[in-house]
């Protein structure tokens, strides 16, 4: 799909579809921003609007036929709520919705008018929120649709257009970049989440992050099963043995370009360096604590920590991010075999903690356990790491919210500010001491599970022995990586949870 902007007026260019933003005033569809949409129709819109009850509240919208009366052949009013709340985040649904609607109507050639600025935004930011929107709202994962399914071809969207304003050439193309290089960084996320696990295993992952690694200019390391034995990763080797497809330990490694990097505070002080953490199990049995038939249908998707990462690190080099970057990816798969790790296993993480296997599905943790640990030892300043861990996390927040522990107020506030930002839905989760207690060795330093009561609690608690004492922050996305339904983000499936929610800590300083 191609994104463009151009100054003009967006309701005399031709299209199929054309998108006008209407806020609520007094609880009702803005007649400002209907007035000149309803001259040019003869009075009708209102009317129409006011029957539909479209009072431009955020995320709803409403097509409307001009039946050759107007260049656009459609309009598609998009809801953008109260003026005053207008921020990032509500042009970024608002304008997903819109797209929505406008490809479900059929649409392939769309023009938009400029997102407005609300309270907050400049009218590139503004730009750029809205042609992220769209780009992550036509998000579809359609590698394996064959010609079989016999319903025809796939509606597609192949241009927007956004008309009107008067950005400045070199801002709007800026922003227009900007938007498709997070855009382009959730697509990857989402694409390795759908990926089934006979495609994507750990040595797969590892080749397409070497791909990624090429095309943005990052250093790139894979360790291997035996590397692992050598550095002494004997948490993430544990688990990865019971597969014919062994583990691998993916580090990329972003530094900014001089002219772009962050000047540091005060001299003498190191350089910050951010270490990104990915859980990778691109299968998750549970293995000899082995999972049931439903608790297993999603597990494909045991990578989703793993894939955030990787679609974060796809976009640092084009979004000029200033912060240098070390990501870890832990990638194994978590299956049954003569070799595989058991119940009551001792296992010796990197750090030399000693750990009593007391479930082999609690097999996150474990790989977590070395990333975390070796991201420390490579230099990482701040620690932050991203982990479908629990499904305790779902159960105390739902689906479509993050947990979010951190060691760290001020860094906990930063992340919650830049999730905030883009939408990505996050809350904050105590780390209770007392709850180390039921993660205590018997004949151990740690057990890797603490029991049902606090279980994304007691995950947290035993990632944080791992942290190195360094600031740490964790992302339980176990409720988020995946939707059950589409929506203004996206279709349902993968959501490439994390990504946006990351470049905004890494790239915006206010964040
Ligand atoms: N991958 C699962 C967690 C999960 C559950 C992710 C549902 C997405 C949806 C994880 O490896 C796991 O199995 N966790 C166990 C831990 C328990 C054994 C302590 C869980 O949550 O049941
Ligand atoms: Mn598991
Ligand atoms: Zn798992």
């Amino acid at each position: 799909m191609n994104v463009s902007y151009a100054t003009g007026d967006p309701l005399a260019e031709a299209a199929d579809a054309t998108i006008v933003p209407v806020g609520t005033v007094d609880g009702k569809a803005d007649p400002a921003h209907l007035a000149a949409v309803d001259r040019a129709l003869a009075g009708e819109l209102a009317r129409l609007v006011a029957e539909a009850r479209f009072t431009g509240s955020l995320g709803s919208t409403m097509a409307v036929s001009t039946l050759g009366h107007m260049a656009p052949r459609r309009l598609v009013l998009t809801g953008v709520g109260a003026a005053d709340a207008v921020d990032r985040r509500a042009i970024t649904r608002a304008w997903g919705a819109a797209a929505v609607a406008a490809r479900d109507a059929g649409a392939s050639a769309i023009v938009s008018s400029p997102p407005p600025t609300g309270t907050a935004l400049t009218p590139d930011a503004a730009l750029a929120a809205g042609a992220e929107g769209v780009r992550i709202a036509l998000y579809r994962f359609d590698t394996y649709r064959g010609a079989g399914r016999g319903d025809g071809p796939t509606k597609e969207v192949a241009s927007c257009r956004f008309i009107g304003g008067t950005i400045p050439d070199g801002e709007a193309a800026r922003a227009l970049i900007l938007a498709e290089a997070i855009a382009a960084g959730v697509a990857l996320a989402r694409d390795l989440v759908n990926e089934p696990a006979n495609v994507l295993n750990p040595e797969a992952m590892a080749e397409r992050a070497r791909r990624v690694a090429a095309a943005s200019n990052l250093e790139i390391e894979v360790l291997g099963v035996e590397d692992l034995a050598e550095i002494g990763a004997g948490a993430i080797t544990a688990v990865g043995r019971g597969s014919a497809n062994g583990p691998r330990l993916i580090r990329l490694r972003y530094r900014p370009n001089a002219e772009d990097a962050e000047p540091v505070a005060n001299a003498g002080t190191a350089a910050r360096v951010v270490g990104l953490v990915g859980k990778c199990i691109t299968f998750d049995t549970g293995g000899y604590s082995i999972k049931t038939y439903e608790g297993m249908l999603e597990m494909k998707g045991d990578m989703a920590g793993g894939a955030a990462v990787l679609g974060t690190m796809s976009a640092l080099r084009a979004l000029r991010c200033p912060v240098a970057v070390d990501a870890t990816i832990c990638a194994a798969e978590n299956m049954i075999s003569g070799e595989a790790f058991r119940p009551g296993d001792v296992l010796t993480a990197m750090n030399g903690v000693t750990i009593e296997v007391l479930s082999t599905d609690a097999e996150g943790r474990l790989v977590l356990a070395d990333g975390l640990v070796d991201a420390a030892r490579r230099g990482a300043t701040e620690l932050i790491d991203l982990a479908t861990l629990t499904g305790a996390a779902v159960v105390a927040l739902g689906e479509g919210t993050t947990a979010l522990f951190a060691s760290d107020d001020p860094l906990a506030d930063r992340l919650l500010r830049a999730a905030a930002l883009t939408g990505e839905r996050a809350w904050r989760m105590p780390l209770i001491e007392e709850l180390n207690e039921k993660i205590k060795g018997d004949v151990g330093d740690i057990k890797n599970t603490g029991g049902r009561g606090g279980g994304a609690i007691t995950a947290a608690l035993f990632l944080q022995r791992f942290s190195e004492g360094l600031p740490w922050a964790h992302f339980d996305i176990a409720g988020s990586a995946r939707s059950a339904k589409g929506g203004p983000a996206g279709p349902k499936g993968a959501t490439g949870v994390g990504v946006r929610t990351l470049l905004a800590y890494l790239t915006q300083p206010s964040a």
